[in-house]
């Protein structure tokens, strides 16, 4: 078996003899003398062989990514290569054996690839042989661990709910199964263990995680993937300021272990009302500051016709400040963001420049005082530029929110060594479905209520918010949860106002409502992004560098070319046919 990783050998073992296995990483024969790069899952280590060795000619023979055994001497190395963690020492080859060979990959397995990742999804296993990738994968592990030993410590208990589950409406679209015992009838697959986890409520189990698989039929993104991982947590007996700081406790712990960062608790709160106003999202980014100003109120008396008209339909003027970049700024690259802001529906993007006098698109229809106003409330100097968008309040701040990101991300406003987290609380519990026209849960629809707004949500549905809150972790949602309902007549009303009908309700949730007749505690939890999380802690923007066999944007598995067409006995079996255009597809 093999004993020793690569990474742990140091000058500390110079002298000793070791058996070492791994891949060949690179060969180099420099005038006689073949260096060998060996690589193991810790790392990498040099290996040299002199001709006089009787291995020599093997190790003439080796390739890239055979397979080899090697006994041999650490000594220290002539060179130090500063670049790996062995770069102080070599192993000095007495035996070498060739346990396996390989044919060339399809890209060289190195880093800094620039193969694409397509090819590099096609053959998975052949990329997560880069170390950089391997590294995530392994600290997802460590996370891992660093979780389940916080929760176990804590008192909380690891149960696992089934995969085959339930479909219920609300949230994403499913998974479905297809059963073939009960034909027509279909299972899901959990798009998360919801229910199942207050369930486990109702049974007294009082402190409940699990790390579970979740499945959502939904668009893809860059932090979004059909299957995914959550931690997941539900306590009995608790409100939501006790449920806010386990989750917090548990990301101190995390960062601190894995990336010895000590974060200051509490965490700052902050109302999504607020986040909103002052961000344009629900996941403000606080690494930079760059707040959403208001200063629809300026221009009450102005000449600028469209403005006028903003004002008089009730909607609102915001501006971001971008400080000491006007100079960056052509028209050019300003036509460029008002494209980026109009696919957030802004009907367009005007702006100031702050140049020895006042430039840009709507400056010269401003009066003196608008000047002056705006001067010394956005507190404007020379070289700042100012982004205003007009129009309908939810408008306006979505898309001076994306605009805000943007504007940090292409100025390098951003350190990626820093972390700034917070909580943000009292979600709406509804919101308007545009397409649905109707009012559905912001959550879902076991999210309590504040006590204060319970007798609102059949009257005024716009302003009932929730014991509910995400943590958002550098403009990612890491995770969220809520106290649930827990009271029956609450859980009806509830209901109804989401427009079931009770014999709707029954036929969705009966089970659920049945067992809640049955003595329920009060309850909350939370479900952490386990894959955020690690994007985080491994400062990578692409979630399927944290998963070992991710899926595409169009969810599907390159290696294993997942989802695939199955035998017409299959469909048989399961009392399924095909519609005739599906068929031609595939
Ligand atoms: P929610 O839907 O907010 O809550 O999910 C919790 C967290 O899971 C992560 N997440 C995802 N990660 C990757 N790909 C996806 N498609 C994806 N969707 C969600 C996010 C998110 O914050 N049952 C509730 C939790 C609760 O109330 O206890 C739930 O699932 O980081």
């Amino acid at each position: 078996m093999k004993t020793i990783e690569n990474n742990t050998i140091t000058k500390e073992n110079i002298g000793q003899t070791l058996e070492l296995y791994g891949w060949v990483q690179k060969k180099r024969d420099l005038g006689g003398v073949i260096f060998i790069d060996l690589r193991d899952r810790s790392g990498i280590i040099q290996l040299t062989i002199r001709p006089e060795n009787k291995a020599y000619e093997i190790a003439s023979r080796l390739k890239n990514e055979y397979v080899i055994k090697v006994i041999g001497t650490v000594q220290k190395r002539e060179k130090v290569n500063p670049n790996i963690k062995t770069g102080e020492i070599e192993i000095d080859i007495q035996e070498l054996e060739i346990i396996n060979t390989s044919i060339e990959t399809p890209f060289e397995i190195k880093d800094d690839t620039n193969a694409l990742e397509d090819t590099r999804l096609k053959y998975r296993y052949l990329d997560l042989r880069r170390q950089s990738l391997k590294d995530k994968i392994i600290t997802r592990a460590k996370i891992t661990r660093c979780i389940r030993n916080f929760l176990d410590t804590e008192g909380f208990i690891d149960i696992e709910t089934p995969v085959l589950c339930r479909s219920t409406p609300e949230g994403a679209r499913d998974y479905l199964v297809p059963s073939r015992i009960n034909k027509g009838n279909f299972y899901a697959l959990p798009q998360s263990p919801q229910i199942l986890k207050q369930l486990l409520m109702v049974s007294g189990f009082e402190k409940y995680y699990q790390i579970a698989k979740c499945f959502r039929d939904e668009d893809l993104r860059a932090d979004r993937q059909p299957e995914f991982t959550q931690v997941d947590v539900e306590l009995s007996f608790v409100d939501e300021f006790d449920v806010m700081n386990v989750i917090e406790k548990l990301i101190a712990k995390v960062f601190k272990e894995m990336k010895q960062v000590e974060i200051k608790l509490p965490l700052k709160r902050m109302k999504y009302n607020d986040a909103i106003k002052n961000y344009g999202s629900d996941k403000p980014d606080l690494r930079y500051e760059m707040p959403i100003q208001e200063i629809t109120s300026i221009f009450n008396n102005t000449s600028i016709e469209f403005l006028k008209k903003v004002i008089e339909e009730k909607g609102i003027i915001n501006a971001l400040v971008l400080k000491n970049k006007a100079d960056k700024y052509s028209r050019k690259e300003i036509d460029k963001l008002t494209d980026f802001v109009k696919t957030y529906k802004a009907t367009g993007l005007a702006y100031i420049k702050v140049e020895d006098t006042l430039s840009g698109s709507i400056v010269k229809n401003l009066n003196e005082e608008e000047i002056s106003t705006l001067k010394s409330q956005l507190n404007l100097e020379k070289n700042d530029i100012v982004f205003i968008i007009s129009g309908v309040y939810n408008i306006v701040k979505t898309s001076l929110g994306a605009l805000r990101c943007k504007l940090a991300k292409d100025n390098q406003m951003i350190n990626n060594k820093e972390y700034q987290m917070l909580f943000i609380t009292d979600f709406p519990v509804f919101e308007y479905s545009e397409q649905e026209n109707r009012y559905v849960a912001c959550h879902h629809p076991f999210t309590a209520p504040k006590d204060e707004d319970i007798d609102k949500l059949l009257t005024d549905k716009a302003n009932c918010y929730a014991k509910a809150y995400d943590i958002v972790i550098n403009g990612y949602e890491a995770g969220g949860g809520s106290i649930r309902i827990h009271n029956q007549d609450t859980q009806k009303m509830m209901f109804e106002a989401l427009g079931f009908t009770d014999e709707e309700a029954k036929e969705k949730f009966g089970f659920l409502m049945e067992a809640f007749k049955y003595g329920t505690p009060p309850h909350g939890g939370f479900a952490l992004g386990l894959d955020r999380l690690t994007m985080l802690l491994t400062e990578t923007d692409n979630i399927r560098d944290v998963i070992a066999f991710p899926k595409t944007a169009s969810a599907s598995c390159l290696l294993t070319e997942a989802p695939n067409v199955v035998s017409e006995k299959q469909l048989e079996e399961l009392g399924l046919q095909l519609k005739e255009e599906k068929k031609n597809e595939n």
